[in-house]
């Protein structure tokens, strides 16, 4: 979009997680807490903000997981759904909405985006052959089947993609094919069927023009999307499964095939904007303005292998409806992988390996500051990044409870016990009280120049920085020495601290909302909502002083040591796999 044509609202998604498990770290770094981090600070900018997520609950993860546990698709989604919507809810992650694909509506806006395509002649039929267990009587989709890889020759690589060197093929393509379903290993054959194909050349030129519009996006998004530009084919977006949304053509091949998940799923996104639309607005056509005018900025948060269907084929079927705007951004995150204390190597996060760590386990052992604390420390923003559970205890208590904790708590309990609780009276600023000052608008301008551009990472480390240049003015100032000789001095002093903690409130919400709303109480002060409807600018409010006189709650530990014994019980546990 053009400076010409200013966006009005952020209509801001993260990737639908597939509801066959518990979410864990890995997802939250990727797709989550940066989406809501970004969200918070456009609300208390007082900016119009939506954000949209939910439940994956199509397509093979979903049946698989439902085969291998011996129960149907629906107990498996169900089970899932509300077990992630309750994570992510006590973790602080603040959808407006968390929605679910298998609702009904989510069949309409599904059907919707197909007809319109295969009216515009951008689908066409074809027949294919794929493979098919004569002992379970079924089309072998996706990761039913296994094999090895073509390329690298891995032997457990799945029908249409190999784990373990990246490459996706033709279900031929797979050598020595097996089922893979429980109690059938058999020998799979190739059988025709008919399936209709997403005719994704056709919207070459139109989608090599919007990547080149977004040089601004990081590199891993464009190198990803432009090498699918450079290639692309017509992709399946069928299936022979009966789990899915039907296809909605009159023709009777169509009727025991279902539309492909990934095909649905981006599509949750229309779907649970206009469910919110509903819900909240009481308008069945609220979602419109969120995704047809083109005042609206979206972004999609998203993990790298995301990248391809958020990217190029999303995007393209939003071309095929002719009215739907494009996203505007897509931070798409590298890897978190997991530090191995006892091999000292980091290793890909995997259920099979028993090294990951849930959200709902990780939120029994902490609050949700300090896991969101240290996920965004380490946010695999430009590359991988490992959970390790020294770093995780030494950066927390190093940089959070030493830095902006300590600084706020004998900053109040010193304005408390001398100045009866109240903001003390600063007659005069000296050049360092000055200087002080200055920082506070410069370094929270920082912070939203780091959040603006999608660095999350560089974002809450200029919010440390204003609590480590508290803490030098706070130690060159000695209030616990003045106070003994000089009462108007120290006043000066733990006025201008005021002033930094409150900076530090404000600047602390996106990244730690549970902290800034203790230290909001604390500080008697209004932080605004905001919403999909705007509001008022609580973000450089946290520029304006808060005046002397004001009354102050009594101080509480914002944030909380972790102790060295705990965490290493902990870890020992991690490396048992008890961490899920
Ligand atoms: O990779 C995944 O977990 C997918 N369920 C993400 C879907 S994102 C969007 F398209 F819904
Ligand atoms: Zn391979």
């Amino acid at each position: 979009m053009t400076d010409s044509a200013p966006f009005e609202r952020t209509l801001v998604t993260s990737a639908l997680p597939y509801a066959n498990g518990h979410i864990h770290l890995g997802h939250i770094a990727g797709a989550y807490l940066p989406a809501d981090i970004y969200v918070r600070y456009k609300r208390l900018k007082g900016e119009k903000v939506l954000y949209v997520g939910g439940s994956d609950e199509y397509g093979v993860p979903i049946t698989l997981t439902a085969l291998k546990e011996g129960v149907s698709p629906r107990e498996v989604i169900d089970r899932y759904h509300a077990a992630n919507a309750d994570a992510f809810r006590r973790l602080g992650i603040s959808y407006d909405i968390y929605g679910r694909t298998s609702w009904d509506l989510h069949v309409d806006t599904t059907q919707a985006f197909f007809r319109k395509l295969h009216d515009g002649g951008y689908v066409h039929a074809e027949e294919m052959e794929l493979w098919y267990s004569e002992q379970s009587d079924r089309y072998l989709p996706d990761r039913y089947v296994k094999g090895t890889c073509p390329k690298c020759g891995y032997t457990d690589a799945n029908g249409d993609e190999c784990e373990s060197c990246g490459a996706q093929y033709a279900p031929q393509a797979l050598v020595e094919p097996r089922a893979n379903i429980p109690g059938d290993d058999s020998r799979p054959i190739l059988r025709k069927s008919r399936h209709w194909f997403l005719d994704l050349p056709r919207f070459a030129d139109r989608l090599r023009a919007y990547l080149d519009g977004h040089p601004e996006w990081r590199d891993n998004a464009r190198g990803i999307a432009y090498s699918w530009v450079n290639d692309l084919r017509a992709r399946c977006i069928t299936r022979d499964t009966d789990w899915g949304v039907p296809i909605p053509l009159d023709d009777p091949e169509a009727a025991a095939k279902r539309i492909y998940v990934w095909f649905d799923a981006p599509i949750g996104y229309v779907t649970n904007t206009r469910q919110w639309g509903i819900d909240v607005c009481g308008d069945a056509s609220a979602w419109e303005l969120w995704w047809k005018d083109p005042t609206t900025r979206m972004v999609h948060f998203i993990g790298k292998d995301n990248v391809p269907f958020h990217a190029v084929i999303f995007p393209a079927m939003l071309m095929g409806q002719e009215d739907y705007i494009l996203a505007d951004q897509v931070p798409a995150n590298e890897y978190l992988n997991v530090f191995n204390r006892a091999t000292g190597q980091a290793e890909k996060g995997s259920k099979s390996r028993g090294n990951m760590i849930s959200v709902r386990w990780a939120l029994e052992q902490f609050p949700a500051d300090v896991i969101r604390y240290y996920l965004c420390a380490i946010a695999p923003e430009s590359k991988d990044s490992a959970f390790d559970w020294d770093d995780f205890m030494h950066r927390y208590n190093g940089e959070l409870c030493d830095v902006v904790g300590n600084f706020v708590h004998r900053s109040l309990t010193m304005t408390m016990k001398n100045f009866d609780g109240r903001v003390p009276e600063a007659p005069v600023f000296d050049a360092e009280d000055q200087a002080m000052l200055d920082a506070i608008p410069a370094q929270v301008d920082a912070v939203a120049e780091a959040l603006e551009g999608f660095r999350f990472r560089q974002a809450l480390e200029r919010f440390i920085d204003l609590g480590r240049k508290a803490n030098v003015y706070f130690d060159a100032k000695q209030p616990w020495v003045t106070r003994k000789t000089d009462l108007e001095r120290t006043g000066t002093t733990l006025h201008v601290c005021c002033q930094v903690v409150k900076a530090l409130c404000h600047a602390m919400i996106p990244f730690l909302p549970d902290g800034a709303s203790t230290l909001s109480r604390i500080l008697g002060v209004d932080l605004p909502q905001g919403g999909p409807d705007g509001g008022p600018d609580g973000w450089n409010a946290a520029k304006a002083p808060l005046p002397a006189g004001s009354p102050l709650g009594t101080p509480e530990v914002l944030f909380p040591k972790l102790d060295r014994d705990r965490i290493a019980e902990l870890a020992e546990a991690h490396l048992r796999g008890e961490a899920f």
